[in-house]
């Protein structure tokens, strides 16, 4: 029988394949519920912290969303206006906000950021995105792949582009223990980790899963059931990185022509936001600057029918709900 009360949920690498299967299916109800207008603000009188000192719309929302579902308060301190990190230490906002919640959201910066809220608050804690992991992102995106596929054991996961950050680490951790095949398509220099290889290859081995690092894009996902990318420039990195970076992640851009490799019935999946097209402020600078239509994946690719990636956007709140309501006292 999986508890998970008074648990914080850090990285996957912390939960078993069981707990986040329980997490999976906890959500799954939550999402009946919600589409069934059946009330479950079983948390009255709870009151939670979000702390972004990175900007957000999905997690945000979802957060704030779930929470008030489940009956329960938040407080959203944005990336200016609280005392944390410039008058007042990790540590020190830990012990304060510990005493007055029932649990923190962190989104931020280094990993040891969100291991120390937890371990000094005292409280639940989530990681909401740090540069190295962003779970609750992969919640929801097994959450979608179950949904589409039926199962997640034995699905061909291709991720895309730069796999070293929290997007491909975190899905090479979550693939690696639910028994997907998870493959990173990029130049070896960016490949995940080797110590979060090795790590992974252990829960690869209890889970069936098949781990491969290819730098060849039409090797890399011929057959893949899902082609997976995110944006990249991540959030926190130096405008001076874009250059290296398209020139070195342009032949690993999702268009037509790399999803004609997949298996029949494949499907596009992105954490978002995407840069697509020119339609935004970023997206047009960058794009003219470079002379490019889009990024990571074309504009085709993103709304074509393969692309689930509003049902991912939508399966964030319901997974965060999961996570809150699994975890809180
Ligand atoms: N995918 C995701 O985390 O989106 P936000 O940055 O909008 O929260
Ligand atoms: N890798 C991206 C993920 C955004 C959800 C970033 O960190 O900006």
């Amino acid at each position: 029988m999986v508890n998970l009360k008074g648990r914080s949920f850090l990285k996957l690498i912390d939960y078993t394949p069981e707990e986040i299967i329980y997490l999976l299916d906890l959500a799954e109800k939550y999402k009946q519920d919600k589409k069934n207008k059946v009330p479950h603000d079983d948390f009255r009188g709870r009151n939670i912290a979000l702390i972004f000192e990175k900007t957000s719309t999905r997690t945000r929302c979802s957060f704030e969303v779930a929470a008030h579902d489940l009956g329960i308060s938040t407080t959203y301190l944005d990336p200016v206006s609280s005392q944390l990190g410039k008058k007042e230490s990790i540590e020190d906002t830990a012990r304060v906000l510990g005493r007055m919640y029932d649990g923190i959201e962190y989104r931020g910066f280094g990993q040891a950021i969100v291991e120390e809220l937890a371990q000094k608050s005292g409280v639940p804690t989530w990681n909401g995105l740090t540069d190295e992991f962003h779970p609750t992102q992969i919640l929801a995106d097994m959450l979608t792949i179950r949904e589409k596929f039926g199962k997640l054991k034995g699905i061909n996961l291709v991720y895309m582009g730069d796999a070293r950050y929290n997007m491909g680490n975190s899905l090479m951790v979550g693939c690696s223990k639910l028994g997907l095949n998870f493959t990173a398509c990029a130049p070896e220099n960016y490949f995940p980790d080797k110590k979060l290889i090795e790590q992974c290859r252990k829960y690869a081995e209890d889970s069936g899963s098949k781990l491969q690092f290819i730098t060849d894009p039409e090797i890399a996902c011929k057959n893949a059931d899902v082609i997976y990318t995110d944006v990249w420039v991540s959030m926190g990195e130096p405008d001076e990185v874009w250059q290296k970076r398209i020139e070195e992640l342009a032949p690993y851009q999702v268009n037509a022509e790399i999803m004609k490799h997949a298996a029949p019935g494949a499907i596009f999946m992105h954490c978002l936001p995407a840069f697509h097209d020119r339609l935004t402020a970023v997206g047009k600078e960058k794009c003219e600057k470079f002379n490019r239509d889009a990024m990571e994946v074309t504009d085709e690719v993103f709304e074509s029918p393969a692309s689930v990636v509003f049902d991912e956007a939508e399966n964030r709140m319901h997974t965060i709900k999961a996570v809150i309501a699994a975890t809180i006292l």
